[in-house]
């Protein structure tokens, strides 16, 4: 299964993909192609170093939303990509995109969703007092980090008197990040050996072929 990896920042997630496959351990997905929409992030030097095309769709040179994903779709399709990886891609995608690939685009996001869905979700789980935290791999939707679960992770949340919101949220977001590097690339494996049924909301997991 040929892989598309959409990243917009510093790319730890596109690194634990890369590291996964580089041990063998994401076949019968391969990543084909690592796409920003952002110029200059260190995702795209990542993936150069792995030997990867790095390509940037760089959303502000489009007139519109439609637009830009008709370029990305353009991108995608002269790489004859099956199936899109969001790690810390920071664009919502629209019905357009998403009709293209069915049960073939998932994304990580670092809360235990359906909690603290949006942006800073590791700052809101912090300042909720929250005692257990984690991260979720979900099969992309139309409406913003609700797409039926494939995998989670939590970790505790440690006690922690006298830290501002700030470091407080920055502990939760490191922590965090170490389990989205366990299970981002175990899920596109799933995903990859076609062993991942969607059924409604559920997602059965199904045992190696
Ligand atoms: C991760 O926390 C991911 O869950 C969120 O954005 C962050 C991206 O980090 N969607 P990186 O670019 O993979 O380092």
């Amino acid at each position: 299964m040929r892989l598309a990896v959409l990243v917009s920042g510093s790319g730890t997630n596109l690194q634990a993909l890369l590291d996964a496959e580089h041990r063998g351990e994401l076949a019968p997905g391969e990543i084909v192609l690592v796409a920003s929409n952002r110029p200059s992030v260190q995702a795209l030097e990542r993936a150069q170093g792995a030997g990867k095309p790095a390509i940037v769709v760089d959303h502000k040179r489009f007139p519109s939303r439609e637009a830009f994903e008709e370029g990305l779709l353009e991108t995608l399709s002269e790489h004859r990509v099956d199936a899109v990886v969001l790690a810390g891609f920071m664009r919502v995608l629209t019905p357009l995109f998403l009709g293209r690939f069915p049960d073939r685009i998932v994304n990580i996001h670092p809360s235990l969703l359906p909690a603290f869905p949006g942006v800073d979700a590791q700052r809101q789980a912090w300042e909720h007092g929250v005692k257990v935290a984690g991260c979720t791999v979900h099969f992309v939707s139309p409406e913003l980090d609700e797409g039926a679960i494939i995998l989670q992770a939590s970790v505790p949340v440690p006690d922690a008197v006298g830290l501002s919101s700030e470091e407080g949220a920055a502990r939760l977001r490191a922590r965090i990040l170490e389990k989205e590097h366990e299970i981002l690339p175990a899920a596109v494996q799933l995903l990859a050996a076609g062993r991942l049924l969607r059924q409604g909301r559920r997602v059965r997991i199904l045992p190696p072929k």
